[in-house]
């Protein structure tokens, strides 16, 4: 309403309010390696597009006359009461976009109350983004190293990461032509190494310090934890070594989902990565309604891929979803103003959802089913 009523006196935003516009300007600011490696995904772009796709094939269906003053976007996730259900998704290297990177992300979203969801590719260490002090959880990508792995749980804890999100399926970098083509992996260049070279464990691995030999620190890093896959036994590590929830990043078919609750998991992230992993894949939200029909309450299923306004969030939560994880929008917001930027988009999304929420005539999310959106 703030941005109606400023409207109303002919004051515009400082931002666009339209992902779409933010994403262009971002395009002009940045150089084309950084802007690539947040638009771009893997191969043609099918699944990217595919996500999108499924969006935009479904359609809400109003109902009116139904009493709906004021909407309740509160959603409990494993034990926690968040504002809304949302989160912002794992997303690496962020400083390639604004020099505060994650620093802003996190304090956006403690500002909001809701959870950042910290990368281990991220351009900050742990203990430098937990002081933004909002709900935060840890994104991990599961080194081979075990000592590594426990030192990256370790930390996490110790900083008040209370939810643990295990990317499962970029164990090893896709075929992502913009990147090849810009000659553009920040990651292997060092600039996404910020958590692996701070800490305690791999530095004694190495056999001179980061300080003197980074190329060394990052060719004893990367394949770490790139290259190949663990496998369903190895989730008994993770369970016996972190004490709160843990969430699986990645998965796309039932049977991984219903394997995640046997293996003791609290739940699944519904993702295809945004498209960036495998050309020609499934769209993740086709994926989700047999998935959240599967496995009921045994998990709490969240949901990211192709987000992009408040009436997709209706869509997942009506698809079955607990809350989404929001991606590319939440940077390109960070890319145009930092943390204010990354408020701004976040702010906008959010007003957006209870908007919609409210003209189809649902005043609490748990109200919503599949009955919300018109029959496929
Ligand atoms: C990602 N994603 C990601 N996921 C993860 O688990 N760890 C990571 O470090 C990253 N890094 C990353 C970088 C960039 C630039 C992007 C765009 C994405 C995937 C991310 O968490 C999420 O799954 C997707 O962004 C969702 O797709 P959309 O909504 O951005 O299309």
């Amino acid at each position: 309403y703030e941005i109606y009523l400023n409207g109303l006196v002919g004051t515009p935003p400082p931002y666009s309010t339209s992902v779409a516009e933010l994403e262009r300007v971002a395009r002009e600011r940045l150089d084309p390696g950084p802007y690539w490696y947040v638009a771009g995904s893997a191969g043609t772009g099918a699944t990217e597009r595919a996500n999108r796709e499924a969006f935009d094939r479904r359609r809400i269906v109003p109902r009116m006359l139904r009493d709906v003053p004021v909407r309740d976007l509160g959603v409990e996730l494993f034990g926690r009461t968040y504002p809304a259900p949302l989160a912002l998704a794992p997303i690496g290297v962020q400083s390639i976009v604004h020099p505060d990177g994650e620093l802003a992300t996190a304090r956006a979203a403690a500002s909001l109350g809701i959870p950042t969801v910290l990368s281990t590719a991220a351009s900050h260490t742990l203990e430098e983004v937990a002081e933004a002090d909002g709900p935060r959880w840890y994104q991990l990508y599961w080194p081979h190293d075990d000592d590594v792995t426990l030192s990256l749980l370790d930390r996490a804890a110790k900083n008040g990461y209370d939810t643990l999100v295990v990317t499962l399926d970029t164990w090893t970098l896709a075929w992502r032509p913009h990147d090849l083509d810009h000659a553009y992996l920040p990651f292997l260049r060092g600039t996404g190494l910020a958590i692996p070279l701070s800490d305690p464990v791999f530095r004694a691995k190495l056999a001179r310090p980061v300080e003197e030999d980074l190329d060394a620190a990052i060719m004893q890093w990367v394949p770490m934890f790139n290259g190949r896959p663990h496998t369903w036994d190895r989730l008994a590590l993770l369970r016996d070594n972190w004490d709160g929830p843990i969430v699986l990043k990645g998965i796309q078919h039932v049977d991984d989902a219903l394997r995640a609750a046997d293996a003791g998991m609290d739940g699944v992230v519904v993702s295809n990565h945004g498209g960036r992993q495998i050309d020609g894949a499934t769209a993740s939200l086709d994926a989700l309604p047999a998935i959240a029909a599967a496995v009921g309450d045994r998990l709490t299923v969240l949901f990211d891929s192709g987000i992009r306004t408040g009436s997709d969030i209706v869509k997942a939560l009506a698809l079955g979803a607990r809350a989404v994880l929001l991606g590319r929008p939440y940077v390109w917001g960070l890319a145009a103003g930092g943390e204010e930027g990354v408020r701004h988009v976040v702010r906008g999304l959010l007003a957006e959802l209870d908007l919609t929420l409210g003209l189809a005539g649902y005043s609490r999310l748990a109200d919503l089913d599949p009955s919300a959106l018109e029959e496929p």
